[in-house]
């Protein structure tokens, strides 16, 4: 749907060269929710600004339904944009027109019929929770409402692809989650293909299916939401699931870590939606001739489903451990965990 092929964008001002996007290759799926999260400055609203050629890529290609937007005369070029629906952090809702004519607002510039228009108009206002607030102004909404009328606007020409640029940044927690149930509805109900930047990981743990993590204009890890909360590889990857799923071991677990018992390894067990460890611990220990020591368990809700982790220790002969070991990988992920904690 769309494909960043080694993409690179520099600006260059007073002869000084920023590389804010440097060689992406990405793929965002056909009906996916694909998040992109960074800190300040890693890149992310220059690449999402590329998708629509807001920004022009200084190098590389994307392919938007297979359509290389470089070459793309401007007629084409409008057709592709018209498919395309955008949300940003500050709303950027028109204030002197009413909730209704700024959701209408594209199709009176695509020259729609007015009684077309106000069909449309009312259906996403149904849609988004606001059909009693179409004759309101922006400053009489809140900011939860006022990015409901945003999705509406951007839903407003059927688009394939919603691109949000810190869609929720602005709103507290609670607002955000709405604003969250309101997106996940877009892609059941309108089968839109959603590309959402931010810095938040509990946005990209509530919603995305697949995240891309930027630094420095790279992104330096990427896949799906389970493989990069229960195995982050960056660093930087590992702060941002710490900010939803504090992993972190105690220092006296990681003592054990550091100073394993000959006849003693450390796990760390990987578990969603029913696989049932603890059974499976108890199961081990009779199975085998090993002691088992939970060192430190959690379980959060990833995508509306439990998912667990959990720190076990197995002492034991070294080909009991192994045997028991061998076992539990049938049943669950699971790794050897090193000093470092991981
Ligand atoms: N028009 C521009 N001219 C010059 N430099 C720019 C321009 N737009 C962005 N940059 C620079 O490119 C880099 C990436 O900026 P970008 O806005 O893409 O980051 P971001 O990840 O969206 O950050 P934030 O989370 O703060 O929105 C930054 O160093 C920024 O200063
Ligand atoms: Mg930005």
């Amino acid at each position: 749907m769309i494909d960043f092929q080694h993409v690179t964008k520099k600006y260059t001002t007073n002869d000084k060269t920023i590389t804010a996007v440097n060689d992406v290759n990405l793929v965002v799926q056909r009906g996916e929710i694909f998040g992109v999260i960074g800190f300040s400055g890693a890149g992310k609203s220059t690449l999402i600004r590329c998708v629509n050629l807001l920004e022009r890529p200084t190098e590389g290609k994307i392919l938007v339904n297979q359509k290389d937007l470089l070459t793309l005369s401007q007629k084409e070029l409008r057709d592709v944009r018209r498919k395309i629906g955008m949300i940003f952090q500050h709303f950027n809702l028109l204030e002197s027109k009413t909730v209704f004519h700024n959701v209408g607002f594209p199709l009176s510039l695509a020259g729609v019929p007015k009684q077309e228009i106000k069909r449309k108009v009312e259906s996403l206002l149904e849609f988004v929770g606001l059909a009693d607030k179409a004759n309101h102004y922006p400053e009489q909404l809140s900011g939860g409402q006022k990015q409901r009328v945003g999705i509406a606007r951007a839903l407003a020409t059927d688009p394939e692809i919603l691109l949000c640029d810190e869609a929720t940044s602005a709103l507290d927690p609670q607002t955000t989650s709405s604003i969250l149930d309101l997106l996940r509805k877009v892609r059941e109900e309108y089968h839109i293909t959603i590309l959402m930047i931010t810095h938040e990981m509990q946005v990209i743990k509530e919603i995305c299916d697949k995240v891309a993590v930027m630094e420095n204009g790279k992104v330096i890890e990427e896949g799906t939401i389970f493989d990069v909360f229960s195995n982050p590889k960056q660093q930087t990857t590992r702060n941002f699931v710490k900010t939803v799923m504090n992993d972190e071991l105690p220092a006296s677990v990681l003592e054990k870590i550091y100073h394993p018992k000959d006849n003693s390894k450390v796990y760390r067990l990987i578990f969603v939606e029913d696989s049932t460890e603890i059974p499976l611990i108890s199961e081990v220990a009779k199975k085998f001739d090993v002691h088992t020591n939970i060192l430190f368990g959690q379980i959060i809700e990833l995508q509306h489903q439990p998912f667990g982790n959990l720190i076990v220790e197995l002492q034991g002969a070294t080909v009991e451990i192994e045997a028991a070991y061998e076992y539990m990988k049938q049943r669950v992920s699971i790794e050897e965990v090193k000093e470092n904690g991981y």
